[in-house]
């Protein structure tokens, strides 16, 4: 059984749908053991303590500088004895020595094709903005292997999503997170769980 543990920032839409798929089978040989948020007030943490797992804030507020917080949050993953962190909406870039500690056992989720709208200043909202200002008829979403450059990692699922007429950022947003993110993340756990990647 693949311990998961899942790094989130907000709302958690990606976890929950990592959780029923997790319920309905089509995720197997995989569980949730905890959720970590850097923000106290994520709604994910409300979704994973109702599914009855293990929920916990690590805040870069309650330390006084950076390293700091690092270690606490490098210190409570270790506590869960993890095989594979998920971030699944997770907006804290991911100390080295996590990267180093976890290398090839952390996945991340991003609302774009990647090498397209990813990088430095491309998360959420920002991210559909600035495919309809590009004027792409085509986006969608990755998981990819996480690497100490920003969404540069090997790239392991990807499904586009169409871009329609009349499409704000929101409408985009739901679309790709209906079409893609909900649909890809699971499957990315269910393939790595069950050592169906290819090299
Ligand atoms: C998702 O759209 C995810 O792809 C994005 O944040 C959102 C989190 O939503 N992640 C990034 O932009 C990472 N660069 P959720 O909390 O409802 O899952």
């Amino acid at each position: 059984m693949l311990r998961v543990g899942v790094l989130v920032s907000g709302g958690g839409t990606n976890l929950q749908a990592i959780l029923d798929a997790i319920d309905k089978g089509t995720v197997t040989n995989a569980r949730v053991e905890a959720v970590i948020s850097n923000n106290a007030n994520a709604f994910a943490l409300e979704r994973a303590k109702k599914h009855g797992i293990a929920a916990e804030c690590v805040s870069p507020r309650d330390f006084p500088d950076r390293e700091a917080f690092h270690e606490a949050l490098l210190s409570r993953v270790d506590s869960y004895h993890l095989d594979l962190l998920v971030l699944a909406g997770f907006l804290v870039k991911i100390p080295e020595a996590m990267i180093a500690g976890y290398r090839g056992r952390i996945i991340n989720i991003h609302p774009s094709l990647i090498p397209s709208f990813c990088g430095v200043g491309y998360y959420g909202l920002k991210v559909h903005e600035a495919a309809l200002a590009r004027g792409v008829k085509v986006t969608g979403a990755t998981v990819h292997f996480v690497d100490e450059g920003m969404d540069s990692g090997p790239i392991i699922l990807q499904k586009a999503v169409e871009v329609k007429a009349g499409d704000t950022p929101e409408i985009l947003q739901r679309r790709v997170m209906e079409e893609a993110e909900w649909k890809i993340l699971p499957q990315a756990i269910h393939m790595i769980a069950n050592n169906l990647l290819q090299e």
